[in-house]
C-alpha cells in the first residue's frame, strides 16, 4: 500500500464481462488485505489519460462480496463520449499494472433499519446493486431487485446473477425484448410503504425517469437513495461570470463564464480537494454562508439543494453576483 489516501492495487485479472463491458479484479500491490467495503461503496480509480502526465479520476462501485478482503472487483462499460476514463480502463490497461485508487467510500449505503428493499439497476448501474442484493441475501432481508438493459449481450453479471441464491428475486427486462417483459416503473413504485426503501443506480435518463415516477407517487425522501454516475454536466451559453469571497480572509476571486469555480480558486492558489468534477461524488462541497448557488450537481438532494448552504464548486455556479464560501 502507499500514503494514507490513496492504494496501490495490482490489477490480477481483467475479463469481458458482457458486450462493452470489462471487469477488473484488483489485488493490494503489497499483497497484504484490503480496506474492508459495504455494499454500494466505490474507489476513485486514478488513471493516465491519453495526455501524457495527465491523470484521469473515475469512480467504479465495488461489485464483489462486501466481506472480501484479498481484491475489490469493478466493472467498466466502454462509453463511447468518454472523456478519457472508461477508454482508458478498456484499452490502457492491462493485467499485471499498477494502478493508485483510493480506499473505498460510501455514499450509497444500504438503510439498516428497512423492512423491504427495492432495488433498481439500469445498465452498468448494477454494479452496486448487485453488491447490495448479495447483501441482502446473505442478511436474509426481503427485497427485490430489478435489472433493466439493452440486451441480453449486453447484460454484465447475467450468469452471476441467474445462478445465485437469491435469483428468484430478480428480474431482468431487455429494452430489445418483448413488451410483457418491460419495467412498469409506475406499477412497481405505486404506494409507497412505510420501511420500504428504494435504491437506484443506472444512467442519467434511467435514475430520472425512476426517481420522477417515485416523487410522482409521493415517495418520501428519506426512503430513495440513488447514485449517478458518468454525469454530463450542464454547461449553458447563457452562463455568467460572478465572484467568490473567501469567508476567512475576505478575498474576492473572479469566475469567469468559462471556468469553474474550483478551476478560478485554484489559480488563485486556493485548492479544493475534488474527485470526479461532476457534480457526483461530493468531494469538493463546501459551504455557503451568503449568496444563492446554482446547483448543477446530482450528489445533493433537491431539499439539500433547496437549503442554498453548500454547493458543489467543481460544476455548480452562482444565481447571484457574489457567493460567500465558508474557506
Ligand atoms: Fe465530485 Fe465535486 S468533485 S462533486
Amino acid at each position: 500500500m502507499s500514503g494514507a489516501s490513496t492504494l496501490s492495487v495490482r490489477v490480477a485479472r481483467k475479463a469481458v464481462e458482457a458486450l462493452g463491458i470489462c471487469t477488473f479484479e484488483l489485488v493490494a500491490a503489497d499483497g497484504r488485505a484490503l480496506p474492508a467495503f459495504s455494499a454500494g461503496s466505490h474507489v476513485d480509480v486514478h488513471l493516465p489519460s491519453a495526455s501524457p502526465g495527465e491523470i484521469v479520476t473515475r469512480q467504479y462501485s465495488l461489485c464483489n462480496d462486501s466481506k472480501e478482503t484479498h481484491r475489490y472487483l469493478i466493472g467498466v462499460l466502454l462509453d463511447p463520449a468518454s472523456r478519457g476514463g472508461s477508454k482508458a480502463m478498456h484499452e490502457r490497461v492491462a493485467e499485471g499494472q499498477v494502478l493508485q485508487i483510493s480506499a473505498p467510500k460510501n455514499h450509497f449505503g444500504l438503510a439498516h433499519d428497512a423492512r423491504r428493499s427495492l432495488l433498481l439497476a439500469g445498465g452498468i448501474g448494477v454494479t452496486p446493486i448487485l453488491c447490495m442484493a448479495e447483501r441482502l441475501s446473505i442478511t436474509g432481508a426481503q427485497f427485490e431487485m430489478h435489472y433493466c438493459t439493452r440486451s441480453r449481450e449486453r447484460t454484465a453479471f447475467h450468469n452471476r446473477i441467474a445462478s445465485a441464491g437469491f435469483a428468484d428475486k430478480v428480474q431482468f427486462h431487455f429494452d430489445d425484448g418483448a413488451a410483457a417483459q418491460k419495467l412498469d416503473i409506475g406499477a412497481i413504485l405505486a404506494k409507497p410503504q412505510p420501511g420500504t426503501h428504494l435504491y437506484v443506480c443506472g444512467p442519467k435518463g434511467f435514475m430520472d425517469a425512476v426517481l420522477g415516477a417515485a416523487r410522482a407517487q409521493a415517495w418520501p425522501e428519506e426512503q430513495l437513495h440513488y447514485e449517478f454516475f458518468a454525469a454530463e454536466v450542464a454547461k449553458s451559453d447563457s452562463d455568467a461570470s460572478f465572484e467568490i469571497k473567501l469567508a476567512s480572509s475576505g478575498r474576492v476571486v473572479k469566475v469567469p463564464k468559462d471556468k469553474t469555480v474550483t478551476q478560478a480558486l485554484s489559480e488563485a492558489g486556493v485548492e479544493i480537494q475534488t474527485s470526479c468534477e461532476q457534480g457526483v461524488c461530493g468531494t469538493c462541497l463546501t459551504r455557503v454562508i451568503e449568496g444563492v448557488p446554482d446547483h448543477r450537481d446530482m450528489y445533493l438532494t433537491p431539499e439539500e439543494q433547496a437549503a442554498n448552504d453548500q454547493f458543489t464548486p467543481c460544476c455548480s455556479r452562482s444565481k447571484t453576483p457574489l457567493l460567500v464560501l465558508d474557506l
